[in-house]
């Protein structure tokens, strides 16, 4: 334990350059939504980090940020921001967490040591009894889907075993998500694609601009990164469209009032919108 402790406080100071405790908010209207209604932005800064994480997840229930961050050993150590304390500390005894995601009450990590359920309420912590696994990606709609490195395969965890998910048994998926009608979004080397519920067959969707990568929001709306922006799918497959003009998005998940939270290549940002009277 003390042991371990110890580690800790050596690989976290200096990956973690500081967590500001005060909130610092940029007050410039610097971002802009390209939707119809045009609203202004304040970057909230809530971490900056050396290397930056491209997977975030949101706990609603505890109001808290998770994301991993390389401890410069090769693996990914879970960091959590609590958004009400400004507190950042490491969870403990997660061997590796890469990939998360979280549902309703819990947080899962996933890396090269398998799956790990995280219950914030609870403060409990297990590992699924799965050996041989490293995670790339993870989501969480009423079972455990995921993508194994280095197959890039998709499967899901379901009385104790591992299965492909049908349709999509051939296919290289960098990351996915469910939207709220379970229809699931993939982007790959190739481009946007989806597969409707209950459906086989693999819709093509768009393939420029490239997106790096993806994230449903807490309406259940699938957002899209690409170098010059975030992106959102709408109802119509095929209307995908600029919400916001912000570079270098490299991960993103949605607080519990639906504020993006995005990471960049230096910080973790949080986009909370102003309203008129106050620009
Ligand atoms: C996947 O590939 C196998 C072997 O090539 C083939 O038999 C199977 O039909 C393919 N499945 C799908 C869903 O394309
Ligand atoms: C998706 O398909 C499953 C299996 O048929 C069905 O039980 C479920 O209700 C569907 N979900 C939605 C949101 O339509
Ligand atoms: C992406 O997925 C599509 C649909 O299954 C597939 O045709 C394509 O080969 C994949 N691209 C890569 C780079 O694997």
């Amino acid at each position: 334990m003390s042991i371990y402790k110890l580690y800790v406080v050596l690989v976290f100071y200096p990956v973690l350059v500081y967590s500001k405790e005060v909130v610092n908010l940029n007050k410039i209207c610097d971002i802009l939504s390209e939707n119809s209604n045009r609203r202004c932005y304040i970057k909230e800064n809530l971490a900056s980090l050396v290397h930056s994480p491209n997977q975030l997840a949101f706990s609603s229930v505890t109001n808290t940020l998770y994301f991993g961050f390389d401890s410069g050993q090769g693996e990914y150590l879970p960091a959590v921001y609590n958004i009400d304390t400004k507190k950042l500390t490491v969870l403990r005894g997660v061997k590796d967490a890469f990939a998360m995601a979280s549902d309703t009450n819990e947080v899962y990590f996933g890396g090269s040591y398998g799956i790990y359920r995280y219950s914030p309420i609870l403060k409990s912590l297990k590992r699924l009894g799965v050996s041989n696994l490293d995670i790339w990606w993870i989501q969480v709609k009423s079972k455990i889907y995921f993508i194994k490195f280095p197959s890039l395969r998709l499967y899901y965890y379901e009385n104790r075993k591992i299965k492909p998910v049908p349709q999509l048994r051939n296919t290289t998926i960098n990351q996915f998500v469910f939207d709220s009608d379970d229809n699931i979004f993939f982007i790959n080397g190739t481009g946007l694609f989806g597969v409707k519920n209950d459906s086989t067959d693999i819709i093509f969707i768009k393939n420029n601009p490239r997106f790096h990568c993806i994230a449903v929001d807490i309406s259940g709306h699938v957002h899209l990164c690409s170098d010059d922006g975030v992106y959102v799918i709408g109802k119509m497959l095929q209307k995908v469209k600029k919400i916001y003009n912000i570079n270098g998005v490299l991960g993103m998940t949605f607080d519990k009032d639906n504020n993006l939270i995005y990471s960049d290549s230096h910080d973790i940002i949080r986009l909370r919108p102003l309203s008129s009277h106050e620009y």
